[in-house]
């Protein structure tokens, strides 16, 4: 085709909600019986200014002429003082100030805070200039030519330099560098619209590829006229023009011709489209009369049929509304083209609708939005609040979602969350149609249950699904990491209800098959002592617990589990049976620990005196406890020097007593023990601890010998006679008393 309409033609983001704003605010103004005014011209478009007049909205050069009326500012912004006074005067101000020109003025605020100058690149004469002056706190100095740069003085040198938002790109290159060159501590930054930059961009590429080049706008705009020059300088074919009515009447729209066609920020769409109208207009008559001409010129007619055709091409030159529908239809069909002009101006400018999926380049970042060019009449704006990815930098291709085309201010508005929230409300009904488990982190502990986050999308969980136990404080699942089961999901209220005490269950199955299907019988393996029964205890093998019975805790006799075992700790155990069926797993400890009777004739020679404890008594004896495990007897015949008719009139459960070892049996696990012996053996050897001691040693020893005579004890045995006889003869003798006491008991046995 031979027209191409640039990609970005036509308002601005920026105008197109000034726009947008001052007709909507006319309504309201209208039912509020106010009169509306804009502080200026809205925008530099005579045809949108004069509609603007037809609804009633006319334009004032002070805030004085507004007084009580509904004021608005226009999207070059204004100065502080201008907007107090504006303010002061109107009964309601409407701020369009354009984003761009906010993001300037709070960059020369914040830098001129301490009186810092500031170097304005831009047309001294400008709103947006004589504005953005008014925002400096220190000195401004306005340039737009190299001359101005060197007739700077010397304080410029610490200055902040920035451009008026719609300032030429390629002039503020060649401007800041000759800047810097002047003043290296000149701090650049651009703070160009990218509208300005793409629009002048676009245009210069076009003009460079057309042979006529068409820039529709005002004359008055500041804008349309630098997109004029820079045409200019790609394609010397250049016309500005503010309306159909302007376009050279020698133009000639047919295939020979590459035309180009932008428009100003200022340009509304349906002046660009009269254009656009007017010149298919044109090509459409061009195409008309082609054929017929070329028909004529490469295939000469006969005669008659020159006579036939003649009155038909002369029908091809009267208007079409003369022809009979038929022919007309006939006529408009072998002309048109394949795609009309129209079709190309649509395909040239994105459409796009609420909740539609694009890709983006951003072009502006802020502190509060970031701007991306989404191919559209005007850049979207993307709140802080919903963009994901807060390391955005300009230049990066982004997707994102289309929350509304116009937001009633004329903005497009955009979400990059709202794309991550969809994805991840697919991905949820997604795992709850499958039944898989989704990863959460616990909120908020709210009535009657828990407030989890997954991925960003709350789900509710009842009390009664949180765990498979009574729940008493909600508080601990907040900040957990936790799996959790949907169980119900409502995709039109976007409503989450959620379980964790399904995934409890369901991973406690799991584990248990896993733990069925590796345990085997009389292996050892560790476990996690959990509870305590009359029976014996329970023991959590991983997914599954086992039992050990109280007989199997110890080789010890009647011992309870708390005597063995610790809730909580870790043990090895020895599976001793499996029974899946009944899912009942016995286990042994002590089975494991060593038997006491192992090694009983080395810990307990036969001969050898043990103090110990009466454990049991028996008519026949009492046992005493040896260790753990092992109990030795003390037949009823060797519990006393004397003879007893009842081991209970001198013993009793729990008293020690010194046993000498008589018999170990560790088959039969019998250990023989005896007092009598004991004492008889401490008799003899008692002496010889106090060898030599002569009368003394009789007189005490007799002492002693009377102590088991004197009838308190019992009657006087042979024994105690033959060692009073012993000690006597001893003693006469002057012998060694021990080895007269062992003759005389070697005597009497
Ligand atoms: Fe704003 Fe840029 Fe338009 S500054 S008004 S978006 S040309």
């Amino acid at each position: 085709m031979p027209i191409t309409v640039a990609k970005h033609a036509g308002f601005c983001m920026g105008v197109q909600q000034a726009v947008d704003r001052t007709l909507a605010a006319a309504g309201e103004a209208k039912s509020a019986s106010l009169s509306c005014f804009t502080l200026g011209e809205l925008i530099h478009n005579p045809a949108v200014v004069s509609r603007l007049e037809e609804q009633g909205i006319k334009a004032v050069s002070t805030p004085e002429e507004a007084r009580g009326a509904l004021l608005i500012l226009r999207s070059h912004g204004v100065s502080p003082d201008a907007e107090a006074q504006a303010r002061a005067s109107a009964a309601r101000l409407i701020d369009c100030t354009c984003p761009f020109v906010r993001h300037l003025h709070r960059a020369v605020s914040e830098y001129s805070r301490d009186g810092a100058p500031v170097i304005l690149i831009g047309d001294a004469k400008h709103p947006e200039v004589i504005g953005t002056s008014g925002w400096c706190h220190g000195q401004v100095f306005v340039l737009s030519s190299e001359e101005e740069i060197d007739a700077l003085p010397q304080e410029a040198g610490q200055a902040l330099a920035v451009a008026q938002t719609t300032f030429p790109p390629e002039a503020f290159g060649r401007l800041s560098r000759r800047l810097l060159q002047r003043f290296p501590g000149v701090q650049v930054k651009s703070t160009i619209c990218s509208a300005t930059a793409q629009r002048q961009q676009e245009a210069a590429e076009l003009a460079a590829s057309s042979d006529i080049m068409i820039v529709v706008g005002g004359r008055n705009s500041a804008n349309t006229l630098k997109l004029y020059e820079t045409c200019r300088r790609h394609c010397e074919n250049t016309y500005l023009v503010e309306s159909a009515a302007d376009l050279p009447p020698h133009i000639k729209v047919n295939s020979q011709q590459r035309i180009g066609v932008t428009a100003g920020a200022s340009t509304p769409d349906w002046s660009l489209k009269e254009v656009i109208d007017s010149m298919t207009d044109m090509e459409r008559m061009d195409q008309a009369l082609e054929p017929q001409n070329e028909q004529v010129q490469e295939t000469p007619l006969a005669p008659e049929a020159q006579a036939q055709e003649a009155p038909a091409a002369a029908e091809a030159q009267v208007p079409e509304t003369t022809q009979a529908p038929e022919a007309q239809a006939q006529t408009e069909e072998a002309h048109r083209p394949a795609s009309s002009f129209m079709d190309e101006v649509a395909a040239n400018m994105t459409r796009i609708r609420n909740g539609q999926t694009v890709t983006g380049k951003v072009v502006q970042v802020t502190d509060d939005e970031v701007c991306v060019n989404i191919g559209y009449k005007s850049d979207g704006l993307i709140k802080r609040s919903d963009l994901v990815d807060e390391n955005v930098q300009v230049g990066d291709d982004i997707e994102v979602e289309i929350v509304k085309v116009n937001d009633g201010e004329g903005n497009v508005i955009l979400s990059q969350r709202n794309i991550v929230n969809r994805k991840v409300w697919a991905e949820i009904t997604r795992k709850f149609e499958a039944g898989e488990f989704v990863d959460a982190v616990g909120k908020e502990a709210v009535k009657g249950g828990l407030l989890a986050s997954i991925e960003g999308v709350r789900a509710f969980v009842p009390a009664s699904q949180l765990s498979q136990r009574y729940v008493e404080k909600i508080g601990q699942f907040v900040g957990q990491n936790m799996k959790l089961k949907i169980i119900e999901l409502d995709d039109a209220k976007k409503r989450v209800v959620a379980s964790r005490k399904e995934v409890v269950a369901a991973e406690a199955a799991q584990k248990k098959a896993e733990a069925w299907a590796r345990l085997q019988q009389g292996e050892v393996v560790k476990g996690i002592v959990r509870r305590f029964a009359a029976f014996g205890a329970f023991v959590d093998l991983g997914g599954v617990d086992g039992l050990i019975h109280i007989t199997d805790l110890s080789w010890n006799r009647n011992v309870q589990p708390q005597d063995v075992l610790k809730i909580g700790s870790e043990i090895d155990v020895k599976i001793l049976s499996l029974d899946p069926e009944r899912e009942r797993i016995q286990l042994g400890y002590k089975q494991l620990q060593p038997r006491p009777w192992d090694n009983v004739e080395e810990k307990y020679p036969v001969g050898s005196v043990v103090t110990r404890k009466v454990v049991r008594i028996r008519p026949f004896g009492a046992f005493v406890e040896m260790e753990p495990g092992v109990d030795g007897l003390i037949h009823i015949s060797q519990v006393a020097l004397t003879r007893v008719n009842k081991v209970e009139d001198v013993l009793t459960p729990g008293q020690e007593v010194t046993v000498k070892i008589l018999a170990v049996d560790p088959e039969a696990k019998r250990i023989s023990l005896s007092i009598r012996e004991a004492m008889e053996e401490n008799l003899m050897e008692a002496p010889a601890e106090i060898p030599g001691e002569g009368d003394d040693f009789a007189v005490n020893f007799e002492d002693e010998i009377n102590s088991y005579t004197d009838g308190s004890i019992g009657a006087e045995t042979g024994v105690a006679a033959a060692f009073k006889k012993a000690a006597e003869a001893a003693a006469a003798r002057g012998d060694e008393v021990s080895e007269a006491i062992q003759s005389a008991h070697t005597e009497e046995n």
